[in-house]
């Protein structure tokens, strides 16, 4: 369903991997609403060439960018304007990977470069981005932009390992960067904190379908779902959501102000 949100309005959207990303679904959700964009990844994730029915089907130029690379992200961002034909109204940073938690080492048993990696990518290359996008003057007034998040950074959930680090320094970009950026220029930056989602990065997780089953019964609306994170990121793109800024919005169907629920309980009827 279109309700032109984005008519007119012109945007990036880093991560979409495969039908399962995120950002796969709000590709196709801005697309429906009338925005042009162009659809970016790491120039390594796009081997698998799945972008390109996106793109397709979304009428979208690809332009490969490794968001730890303010190099990329300039050529990018500066392409971008070129091919769109204008400043941009919208981005949408959904970006994450842990090296510690593909190579299996514990939180308390990090390697170190492998954290830095990480932590470059999941965490800093947000701030990177802002930086380019600041320096380039590529953001209209109210322009939004919007980075993915999960409660880990302010919860602990074991197994999410050093990602939960960083995620809290993401969510702090988002406030930090969105007083500069509002000050300057008008610009919101928000993150949002979806549900655990079966993506790629998702199900890096160890443990992730126990992890996904708990929070849905955790959850008195039940999960979150990637179709539906498309749609709130859409809100957050559109004029509708033009005072709302320096945020980390959950998108979890209760869950983050949820102690207990009755379907839990009852697993624990029997102890
Ligand atoms: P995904 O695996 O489909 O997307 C992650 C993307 O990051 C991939 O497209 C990957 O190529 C990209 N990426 C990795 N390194 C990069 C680099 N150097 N430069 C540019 N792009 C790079 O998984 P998903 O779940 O759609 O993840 C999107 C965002 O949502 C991530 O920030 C993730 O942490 C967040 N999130 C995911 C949840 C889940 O349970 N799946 C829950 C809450 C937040």
């Amino acid at each position: 369903m279109s309700n032109n949100l984005l008519k007119g309005k012109r945007g990036i959207i880093f991560g979409a991997l495969n039908e399962q990303s995120i950002a796969w679904k709000v590709a196709e959700r801005a697309h429906e609403e009338g925005a042009e964009f162009i659809l970016t990844n790491a120039p390594i994730a796009m081997r698998m060439g799945e972008i390109n029915a996106l793109a397709e089907k979304t009428g979208s130029k690809i332009i490969p960018a490794d968001a730890t690379s303010v190099e990329d992200l300039e050529k990018l961002i500066t392409e971008s304007m070129e091919v769109l034909g204008g400043k941009l109204d919208f981005i949408l940073h959904s970006i994450g990977m842990s090296v510690n938690v593909r190579k299996g080492n514990h939180y308390t048993n990090e390697n170190y470069d492998y954290t830095v990696k990480g932590f470059d990518v999941s965490a800093l290359s947000f701030h990177k981005l802002l930086q380019s996008a600041m320096k380039l003057d590529a953001l209209n007034d109210w322009g939004s932009v919007v980075a993915l998040t999960y409660i880990a950074a302010q919860r602990i959930f074991p197994d999410y390992n050093d990602m939960a680090d960083n995620k809290s320094y993401l969510e702090s970009i988002a406030r930090s960067f969105g007083y500069h950026y509002g000050l300057a220029k008008k610009v919101r930056v928000n993150t949002i904190s979806q549900s655990p989602t079966m993506t790629t990065a998702g199900s890096g997780v160890k443990g992730f379908n126990q992890f996904i089953n708990y929070s849905e019964l955790m959850s008195p609306l039940g999960n979150a779902k990637a179709e539906d994170c498309a749609n709130y990121c859409i809100a957050m793109f559109s004029d509708l959501t033009r005072y709302v800024t320096m945020q980390n919005l959950y998108h979890d169907g209760g869950f983050s102000n949820t102690g207990v629920t009755q379907a839990v309980m009852d697993r624990f009827t029997e102890i």
